[in-house]
């Protein structure tokens, strides 16, 4: 792990230095501003997104609205799941490890964040709910001990990153090139993910109680909140 862990690390340095030159080398001509009723970026808004920081022009909206949303929505519940964990195991041999990956996920909501405002997606409805949900499920897996919260990572990220694999797939069927942006994110989020999902499998998930209910019941939750989150 600790070699893979420093070949991504090393991987996302280059892209994100990469990412910052190119920006830097197009300067005003990056700073996207779109006015009007169309599709694009708010109003005012600049958005550099990495490489050529350019929010594409002619989308299919009601497919990058879709997942926008729903990917906002994961990151988030993602977010307060590594804030309920945390709570309870924090203070134990595993907490530098979650905090690790939470760090992650902090990133990873504030880029959605940023595209939704660039996109001008709204987030879905279930917002608050995710909130509640995310936490209680982050702390009761915790309060299964550590290989608990382990499983409830494993079954989070494995599902997170196979949806983030469909929608690589539906980009790549739609244009490949118009949302190479897009598609480079949604790429770099999905290796992180799995990475999570090693990350709990080497700290034993399979040895938590009932681990294959336990995985099961958390990714029927899973699929049910991708189903939600993506039309309201
Ligand atoms: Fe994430
Ligand atoms: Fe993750």
């Amino acid at each position: 792990m600790p070699r893979r862990g420093a070949n991504r690390n090393r991987d996302r340095a280059g892209w994100r230095r990469e990412a910052g030159a190119e920006a830097a080398r197009r300067d005003d001509a990056l700073a996207v501003r779109r006015g009007g009723g169309g599709v694009g970026p708010a109003p005012g808004v600049s958005l550099r997104l990495c490489g050529t920081g350019r929010v594409p022009g002619d989308i299919n909206k009601p497919v990058i609205e879709r997942i926008i949303r729903v990917d906002h929505a994961g990151e988030y519940g993602a977010n307060r799941i590594y804030a309920g964990q945390m709570a309870v195991l924090g203070r134990s041999s595993v907490g530098p490890v979650i905090q690790q990956m939470w760090n992650q996920e902090k990133d990873h909501l504030k880029k959605f964040n940023d595209l939704m405002v660039a996109y001008r997606v709204r987030p879905t409805v279930l917002l608050p709910f995710w909130n509640v949900a995310g936490f209680v499920l982050g702390a009761g897996s915790a309060l299964l001990g550590r290989k608990g919260a382990m499983a409830c990572t494993v079954a989070v990220e494995e599902s997170i990153s196979d949806h983030y694999n469909s929608q690589i797939r539906t980009l790549v069927e739609e244009d490949p090139e118009k949302y190479r942006e897009l598609l480079q994110i949604i790429k770099q989020f999905r290796d992180d993910e799995l990475e999570h999902h090693d990350i709990g499998l080497e700290h034993d998930a399979k040895g938590a109680p009932a681990y294959s209910v336990l995985k099961t019941a958390i990714q029927l939750g899973c699929k049910a909140a991708i189903f939600l989150s993506e039309r309201i």
